[in-house]
């Protein structure tokens, strides 16, 4: 049987050394509040682990992540994640965060059945079919799929801006900022792509005038 588990349980307990050695009131102060200013919304994928990429430490970024970084409406862990961090953390800003490489977008534009997932990657291919024009323009599959990580992530950061729980937000307290991002597998640089500020008007079918 493998043992490489333990080396995981080791490594914790040396960090939480190292921790306490440069900063003695450091489990302290955390263990009794969170402040993070930032919700990160990413793929699972192992190669993109979000307070590494963007040199965070603990306390800083709620996180949330899923296959291919989708912000579904009838996602009740998403969902839930959205209004703690929103009402309760009072995040200034959601990052939204593709990657190039993402297995799970390029699985999406296949016709392989994969069983359960794929009514998960359902959620991309309907992003292909409202951008196909666009996509269709990239000459090879790579481009094309690195083309739709992108425009998944602006659609994504409009599926947060159609909920009422950032409209909300927006309206009585002129916050979160949403930032659309990808970040390359190859080179480890993240490229914004899209931004949205409070108080963006998306298509008026989608904003409420009650909240
Ligand atoms: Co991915």
């Amino acid at each position: 049987m493998s043992t490489t588990y333990k080396k995981l349980l080791s490594e914790n307990k040396h960090w939480a050394t190292e921790q306490v050695k440069l900063d003695p009131d450091f489990f302290n102060r955390l263990s009794h509040i969170q402040t993070p200013e930032f919700l990160w919304i990413g793929c699972s994928d192992s190669r993109v682990p979000a307070d590494k990429i963007t040199g965070t430490q603990p306390g800083e970024i709620f996180v949330h992540r899923n296959i291919a970084n989708l912000v579904v409406n009838t996602d009740i862990n998403l969902l839930s994640v959205l209004e703690y961090a929103v009402e309760v953390l009072k995040v200034k800003h959601i990052i939204v965060c593709g990657h190039y490489g993402c297995g799970g977008i390029r699985a999406a534009m296949e016709n392989r059945s994969l069983g359960i997932i794929d009514k998960w990657l359902r959620n991309i291919k309907d992003v292909y079919r409202i951008h196909k024009s666009e996509i269709d323009k990239e000459l090879n599959l790579d481009d094309k799929a690195n083309k739709l990580v992108e425009l998944n992530v602006r659609e994504q950061i409009v599926n947060l801006a159609k909920t009422s729980i950032v409209q909300k937000a927006w309206k009585y307290e002129q916050r979160p900022h949403l930032h659309g991002w990808v970040y390359g597998l190859n080179d480890g640089i993240i490229k914004p792509v899209c931004e949205m500020g409070p108080g963006t008007h998306i298509d008026p079918i989608y904003e409420y005038d009650n909240l």
